[in-house]
């Protein structure tokens, strides 16, 4: 039997590059080698989003788009809407007997993204406690692996802590799952940000038209210390230089614009220019390729479908291991 992949996405807007360097490319490469499972994670998204549930629908679509765009198979890949698997909530219910308050206050990103949610009524329990919740996603599944950007560590440190307790309290049912990171642990954003996040508008996105991204590009940070084209300038922690080095398959031009631009022998409006030609040639199959779904989405609908009634189904399964384990798959039902 192939070993299982599960990972997933918020849907609170199309992908991004950061999301193709970080997972998606992963779960192409890997997609004829497991099986795998996408979660479109409505019930995670609706955590930060609860006062906003309208935007949902319309980005359960454009996420599905874009992983039959960037070349996801949906003869192999399940792609499964969360909410319509509420096997989940019932194993977020019993997981959450299993974590402490304590461990739960430590998590480096919840922290992270509580600071930047600005939550005026007090974080909610529900966005606090999704950790729990994605530790559902992951091993009702039975994954082994899941790709996953840096920033998703603690989350499957979470779940691997998880699996373990609960194994040694019930029996083994559970796999504990690693996580695989992507080419680069992070893409930056074209702000030179840690990583590109749409709420900070340093996105290139996977649909993006071209004038969009040759916008983006054009207006990139690059090596703050250096004034004049003729200064010689950095190379490293520059992003231009970093998208160059993972979107442009032309290395002997890269090395080429790295060894003028530390000597001063290239301005930035010729670097951006090649990255976006690069970045250009790599977007426009997959733009294309989103067009002639979001023509389809009758189509892309009944892939969704399809891949959610196969995702649940496992779910069940696995629910079944799991009350008989906890001693309460009661036989007058
Ligand atoms: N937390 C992930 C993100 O913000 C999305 C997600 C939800 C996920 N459930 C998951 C990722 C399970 C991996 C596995 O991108």
């Amino acid at each position: 039997m192939q070993k299982r992949i599960l990972t997933g996405d918020r849907p609170t807007g199309p992908l991004h590059l950061g999301h193709y360097v970080g997972s998606l490319q992963n779960r192409v490469k890997l997609q004829d080698e497991y099986d795998t499972y996408v979660l479109i994670a409505d019930v995670q998204a609706l955590t930060d989003n609860f006062e906003h549930p309208e935007m949902l629908a319309g980005n359960v679509l454009q996420v599905a788009l874009d992983y039959l765009a960037v070349g996801l198979n949906p003869e192999k890949v399940k792609f499964v809407v969360q909410s319509m698997v509420p096997e989940l909530a019932e194993l977020t219910i019993y997981f959450m007997n299993l974590v402490t308050v304590a461990t739960l206050e430590r998590n480096p990103t919840v922290k992270e993204e509580i600071k930047q949610r600005n939550f005026v009524k007090g974080v909610p329990v529900g966005f606090w406690s999704y950790p729990i919740s994605q530790a559902a996603d992951i091993t009702i599944f039975k994954a082994e692996l899941v790709p996953v950007g840096e920033d998703q560590l603690p989350m499957i440190e979470q779940a691997r802590e998880i699996v373990r307790r609960f194994n040694r309290l019930y029996g083994k049912v559970l796999i504990e799952p690693r996580p695989m990171l992507g080419a680069m642990a992070r893409l930056p954003g074209t702000d030179g940000g840690a990583k590109m996040s749409k709420s900070l508008g340093n996105c290139i996105y996977l649909g993006d038209p071209p004038e969009a991204v040759r916008k983006r590009v054009m207006s990139m940070f690059t090596d703050p210390t250096r004034i004049h084209p003729t200064d010689p300038g950095h190379v490293e922690g520059n992003p231009v230089f970093t998208y160059h080095e993972v979107f442009n398959p032309n290395r002997e031009e890269v090395e080429e614009l790295k060894e003028r631009y530390r000597k001063g022998t290239v301005g930035d409006v010729e670097v951006k220019q090649r990255l976006y030609d690069a970045l250009n040639a790599f977007l426009t199959p997959i733009r294309e390729r989103r067009a002639e779904y979001q023509n389809r989405s009758k189509q892309v609908y009944e892939i969704i479908a399809e891949g959610t009634r196969k995702g649940r189904a496992l779910a069940q399964a696995t629910m079944g291991e799991v009350r008989e384990a906890m001693k309460i798959a009661y036989k007058f039902a």
